[in-house]
């Protein structure tokens, strides 16, 4: 076996793997999917739990540590508690994760922590039924509510909450959801509007900033500390209410990019491992995980993916190109 380590040609060290576990979703946030005639990969071109089991175990033998379970709306995957499971039990693997929408929570949240789950990133980006019903082209604000509460009962730790920051939009929603959060030991990450989204809507003016929103928190809660990172690797900016009530994030890679620092990689449902959420190439290993192939070989499919990694996108140039596949296809 080759030296373990998955650095690349910037001298970025690979721990960090987020698994798609399906490209399908319950709602359609419009920064996310299209509204109708959404195209998504057929069943039998999806992972099984077992390819994904033994990708994550070649993964975890060339330094991966951590693994984030995402979709789609990672929910929709039957059985997802098995895969929890066997994900858990990787030597090697020292946290996972999970994020998802909420919308079915309420009723998969015991099961999960059963199977091992601690720590999960619910998407929500409002505190408004109608804003909600507006952002996600359907009305189940209240079913993503439910879901939250019922991880609190249970005792998941850390519980984030994903706030997509659109500007012109989301203004009303910033201060009450850090309240929120400060309520109920929630941190709330606002991201910044990525372009990702299926319909080509982005445009950089309706990228509402961390700058925007720590004035808007500061104001209307009160001042707030930048906490030096813990890892300088994390992608959020993370500050701390000065009445030492909660903490908020910023993932912020419009105003403030974080390649430099990348340590992930992503696997989509159909297979594709790709060395940035930007990227417009992808690795085959579907083919490699099905046709027989031996672990050395999947082990170099890693390597080389890692080894043609770029310097980071470029969202902050004219050459910015989307990647061909939106969000809820490459997985968060
Ligand atoms: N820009 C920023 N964040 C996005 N997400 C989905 N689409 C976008 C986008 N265009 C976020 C959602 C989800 C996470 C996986 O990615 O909040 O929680
Ligand atoms: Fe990493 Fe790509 Fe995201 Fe940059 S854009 S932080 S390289 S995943």
């Amino acid at each position: 076996m080759p030296a373990p380590e998955l650095v690349d040609t910037f001298g970025r060290f690979h721990d960090n793997l987020r698994i798609s576990v399906t490209d399908r979703c319950n709602i359609r946030c419009f920064y996310c999917m299209p509204e109708t005639e959404v195209e998504f990969v057929p069943r039998a071109e999806v992972l099984s739990f077992e390819e994904i089991e033994r990708f994550a175990r070649i993964a975890a033998r060339l330094g991966v540590k951590k693994l984030r379970l995402t979709g789609g709306e990672p929910l929709l995957r039957k059985d997802l508690p098995v895969l929890v499971k066997k994900l858990s039990a990787i030597d090697g693997i020292e946290d996972l994760a999970m994020t998802t929408n909420g919308v079915t929570l309420a009723s998969h949240a015991q099961a999960l922590y059963d199977a091992g789950l601690r720590r999960i990133n619910i998407h929500l980006d409002t505190l408004d039924r109608e804003r909600f019903r507006e952002i996600t082209r359907r009305d189940d604000f209240h079913h993503v509510m439910e879901g939250i509460h019922a991880c609190l009962r249970i005792g998941y730790g850390p519980i984030k909450i994903n706030a997509v920051a659109v500007k012109d939009l989301v203004e009303p929603d910033i201060v009450p959801l850090a309240r929120f959060g400060r309520e109920h030991g929630i941190e709330v990450r606002y991201i910044e509007f990525m372009p990702l989204d299926a319909q080509g809507l982005w445009l950089r003016n309706k990228v509402l900033l961390q700058s925007e929103m720590l004035e808007m928190l500061a104001e209307g809660i009160g001042p707030l500390d930048e906490i030096p990172p813990q890892d300088v690797r994390a992608p959020a900016t993370e500050y701390h209410f000065r009445d030492g009530i909660g903490r908020v994030g910023f993932i912020s890679s419009v105003s403030r990019p974080f390649c430099l620092n990348c340590n992930r990689l992503r696997i989509t449902a159909d297979g594709k491992l790709r060395y940035c959420l930007f990227a417009i190439e992808e690795t085959d290993v579907k083919t490699a995980l099905r046709d027989g192939s031996s672990e050395e070989q999947i082990v170099e499919l890693i390597r080389s993916t890692v080894a043609r990694k770029w310097i980071g996108h470029e969202i902050n140039t004219t050459q910015f190109v989307p990647p061909p596949r939106p969000m809820y296809s490459i997985g968060g």
